[in-house]
């Protein structure tokens, strides 16, 4: 057993800001599936929004956020996280992320910041680094996360299962007054298992949206996260909410990546295969309309077409300004043959962020004594049915830095004895097509039965399905050794079974949950969370 004040679970924007932070107050250990690097955080390429230009207030940012989530998101929540957002920024600034400057000042300064403008934005208030921002940010808290001598990093370590009282007592079921001891987790190079003790553990794990067989996450958004909180016995809220992504480039192979908002932003229009544009008739913002809005409208025009991919034609931007401003879009697209400067990019929707997750105040408190959670896998009420772009990192941030703050982190904690991982059976060969099948066969159901537009029978089919893929999965890990595939197949199956739980409660239409049996908002039954 190793045993530490503080664990984190996740080394993108929300585990290091939080290990950051308490790292002044004793020993933090910031477990990571993979490298330090690989984490969606870095993916990130539109940008971090904020009210820092003139012309913008916290009360545009609030609106245009409340708006975007169709009313379901919670005003105090939304404010507190807005407001805090000029001095996050700030913040990154001051540990050395080389965001763009707007002038030739040379100088980072908030004032200097270079702002775009993505869907759903009444003003330009996204601070960005060309189109790698997440990049930028995760090499200045790497870097200040290597500098600091209480943080020790364990790489290629997955997190089992939170330390709670059902390991303790071998409670089964709902325990009430969940206590946290930290985790158990496996070293992915030698097969061990570990468990780690602290006084406060924060599970900052990222989204799932690998749930889906098209998604723009990185191999590690396997969900896992709401899994553990789920066998903790936390609440998950609203978990039906999932975003698509309007512009995925299309790959017939579904080797997608995607092709940033931002690239809209500075002018880029969608256009249907006959070279007509379309989103007009949709929304009066047109190609900015707000993200649920615009990939709504795409897989529409798809379906009553029967085309595979849309066009995004951003060659009425002059070629220099488009290879300065987007250089990673750039390289990514010409190694698909495709020049964005004199041709149209196809693209598609794709699986890209959980506007759900486990429920958690603005300080990141949970359900379970001494948990904390932040970033994608936590659910504060910012999003409500659907993201305003470029919201996520700033909600990662905020929420850490008010985690990493908050008094209970001082708080004394009196430890149970804590078992070692009981690792029964052995491994079984024979019966390892259990786990990459299935998780195939689960990727495939959620895309085609619960994506952008869904119907009740579909819904009920993939239940049924999902939990029989459920079965299977559990029994093999029941009775072998865990490994990391077992672990991330069966976190998946929990997260698709909540998805279509969530998603079957509500019957009526709202932001990212469109269903044919239910359209339109039924604001008198429906404007509240949903609670699993
Ligand atoms: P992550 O950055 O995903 O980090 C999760 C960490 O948890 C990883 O280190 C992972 O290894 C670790 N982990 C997971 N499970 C386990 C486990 N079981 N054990 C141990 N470690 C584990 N948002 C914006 O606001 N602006 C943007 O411009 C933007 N662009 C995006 C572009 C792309 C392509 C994508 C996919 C998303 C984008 N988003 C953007 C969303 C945003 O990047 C993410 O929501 C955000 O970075 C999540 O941060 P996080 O710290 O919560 O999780
Ligand atoms: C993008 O650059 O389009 C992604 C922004 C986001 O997910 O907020």
């Amino acid at each position: 057993m190793q045993s530490f004040d503080f664990l984190v679970i996740g080394s993108g924007i929300a585990g290091l800001t939080y290990a950051l932070q308490v790292a002044k107050l004793g020993s933090v250990a910031v477990l990571t599936k993979g490298t330090m690097i690989e984490c969606t955080t870095d993916y990130a390429q539109g940008g971090i929004a904020a009210v820092l230009a003139e012309a913008d207030s916290f009360e545009k940012h609030v609106k245009d956020t409340y708006r975007a989530g169709h009313e379901l998101g919670k005003l105090p929540v939304i404010r507190a996280i807005i407001e805090d957002g000029p001095e996050a920024i700030a913040y990154l600034l001051d540990i050395g992320t080389r965001f763009s400057l707007g002038n030739s000042s040379g100088d980072r300064a908030l004032e200097n910041l270079d702002l775009t403008r993505e869907g759903g934005h009444s003003e330009r208030r996204v601070a960005h680094a060309a189109d790698s921002t997440g990049h930028q940010i995760m090499l200045a808290l790497i870097a200040a996360c290597n500098k600091n001598e209480r943080i020790t990093i364990f790489e290629h370590h997955i997190a089992i299962d939170l330390i709670t009282q059902h390991h303790i007592s071998n409670a089964d079921g709902f325990v009430p007054g969940v206590s946290c001891w930290g985790a158990y987790a496996l070293h992915t190079r030698t097969n061990e298992v570990f468990a780690f003790r602290a006084r406060k553990t924060m599970l900052a794990t990222g989204g799932g949206a690998q749930v889906y067989k098209n998604n723009t996450n990185p191999s590690i958004c396997t969900g896992d996260g709401y899994a553990m909180a789920r066998r903790a016995g936390a609440r998950l809220v609203n978990m039906e909410f999932i975003q698509f992504h309007p512009t995925a480039f299309y790959s017939p192979e579904g080797k997608t990546f995607l092709i940033s908002e931002a690239l809209r932003g500075e002018g880029a229009a969608l256009r249907l295969q006959s070279g007509e544009t379309f989103m007009e008739r949709h929304h009066p913002d047109g190609c900015l309309a707000p993200r649920d809005i615009v990939a709504g409208a795409i897989d529409f025009e798809m379906k009553k077409r029967g085309d595979r991919y849309v066009l995004l034609d951003a060659t009425a931007i002059p070629a220099e300004r488009l290879r300065e401003r987007f250089p990673y879009i750039d390289g990514k697209c010409r190694k698909r043959d495709v020049d964005f400067t004199s041709q149209p990019i196809p693209v598609v929707p794709a699986a890209h962020y959980f506007c759900g997750g486990i429920l958690a105040t603005t300080d990141g408190l949970t359900d379970v004594h001494n948990l904390f959670v932040s970033g994608e896998v936590a659910c504060s009420g910012l999003h409500g049915s659907n993201r305003l772009a470029s919201n996520s990192l700033l909600s990662g941030l905020v929420m850490s830095l008010r985690a990493g703050r908050h008094p209970s982190n001082k708080d004394e904690v009196a430890f149970p004895d804590i078992p070692e991982w009981q690792d029964v059976g052995t491994f079984n060969e024979n019966e390892w097509v259990v786990i990459g099948y299935n998780r195939e066969i689960l990727q495939s159901i959620m895309q085609g039965y619960v994506g952008i537009t869904r119907s009740r029978r579909l819904l009920k089919y993939a239940r049924a399905r999902i939990h029989n893929i459920y079965q299977e999965i559990e029994n093999f890990y029941q009775h072998n050794v865990v490994r990391h595939e077992v672990i991330e197949s069966r976190n998946l199956a929990i997260v698709a079974d909540i998805i279509v739980r969530s998603a079957l409660t509500r019957r009526e239409s709202r932001g990212l949950h469109q269903v044919v049996d239910h359209p339109g908002h039924d604001d008198e039954n429906f404007q509240r969370d949903t609670i699993i």
